[in-house]
């Protein structure tokens, strides 16, 4: 009888082994430790055995039973844990899928592609220059000397004696007309710095939207009939702006362009938004240009304020603050 009870221990290891599903499980379990299972059984004939023998035999077989039971409950155990994983590497290809954020051009770049687009329609040419200038495109040129008390609102930073960052696009003016001869028709778009306050229509970086236009016979009356006709075609037709007297070293006569808008605090009030003039005959002289023959005007715009008037938006740090839930709405 001993050996019969080992064998039950054999054969139920033996068949532990070949496993591998929840219904074979579920048969072992029948099989061996169910009621009528054979471990069970066995147990239960301890009983007829001679007393002598139902010591070793009793001992035998609850062992048997225990190491059965034991190697029946980690078996059972892995294989839920297989199924688990399992379900976890199902994909539910009906779930709604994660949304991708899809980036944009930021609201600057898209307001200068619709300036360039403007003027590219009314033949304007584009032209970049380089942000880190010289003192002679920056200043010199443009007629803005160096002890020139107006050269205040053009205060750069620089990066060595000589070198700083443009305050001004108005030096691509300078660059533009040393390499091509009248007529000219350019616009040029880009950053600049200037060490300012920084307040709500003030920031130490921002873009402007130079023009030059030089050519024999050009007038102040082209120069205010361009930027009338860019303003309504960029604002539409109600908008309401001025042309201002101003002075500028390199423009004479001067002036500044005025657009009425309404503040943060709901007030309509005028914002200046651009310099203009007649292009100063020295700095004709200082490219080359013949002032007896040629006549220019030029202009340049803040980027920064035309999309703040656009747009309603009346704090120019927003531009510069990266806050998605402001660039999202562009
Ligand atoms: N450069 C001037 C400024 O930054 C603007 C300007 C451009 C004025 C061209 C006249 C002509 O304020």
């Amino acid at each position: 009888m001993l050996e019969q009870f080992e064998k039950i221990g054999k054969d139920a290891f033996k068949d532990l082994k070949k496993i591998n599903d929840p219904t074979a499980l579920e048969d072992f379990r029948i099989k061996y430790l169910g009621r009528k299972g054979q471990i069970i059984q066995m147990l239960s004939q301890i009983g007829q055995l001679p007393p002598d023998q139902r010591r070793t035999a009793g001992q035998l077989a609850n062992k048997t039973k225990k190491q059965v039971t034991e190697a029946f409950e980690k078996l059972k155990e892995s294989l839920l844990e297989a199924r688990q994983e399992k379900a976890k590497e199902f994909i539910d290809v009906t779930l709604p899928g994660k949304p991708v954020n899809i980036g944009k051009t930021h609201v600057i770049t898209q307001t200068t592609n619709e300036l360039l687009e403007i003027f590219g329609r009314m033949g304007f040419a584009v032209a970049y220059g380089p942000e880190v200038e010289d003192e002679w495109h920056n200043y010199f040129a443009l007629n803005i000397g160096p002890e020139h008390p107006a050269r205040d609102p053009f205060d750069a930073f620089y990066i060595d004696e000589n070198t700083l960052l443009r305050s001004h696009t108005s030096p691509v003016q300078i660059r533009v007309m040393e390499r091509t001869k009248p007529p000219i028709r350019v616009v040029a778009p880009g950053r600049v710095y200037r060490p300012d306050t920084v307040d709500a229509t003030h920031m130490y970086m921002f873009h402007q939207l130079e023009a030059l236009v030089v050519d024999d016979g050009v007038s102040m009356v082209d120069m205010k009939t361009t930027i009338d006709q860019f303003i309504r075609t960029f604002f539409g037709p109600d908008i309401k702006w001025r042309l201002r007297p101003s002075f500028f070293p390199f423009t004479e006569p001067s002036a500044e362009v005025d657009l009425l808008w309404t503040d943060k605090h709901g007030k309509q009030d005028w914002m200046e938004v651009a310099g203009c003039g007649m292009v100063d005959p020295n700095v004709f002289d200082a490219v080359g240009i013949d002032k007896e023959k040629y006549t220019g005007w030029a202009f340049g715009f803040g980027i920064e304020r035309l999309a703040m008037i656009k747009y309603g938006i009346t704090d120019i740090r927003l531009f510069f603050e990266n806050d998605l839930r402001f660039l999202k709405q562009f």
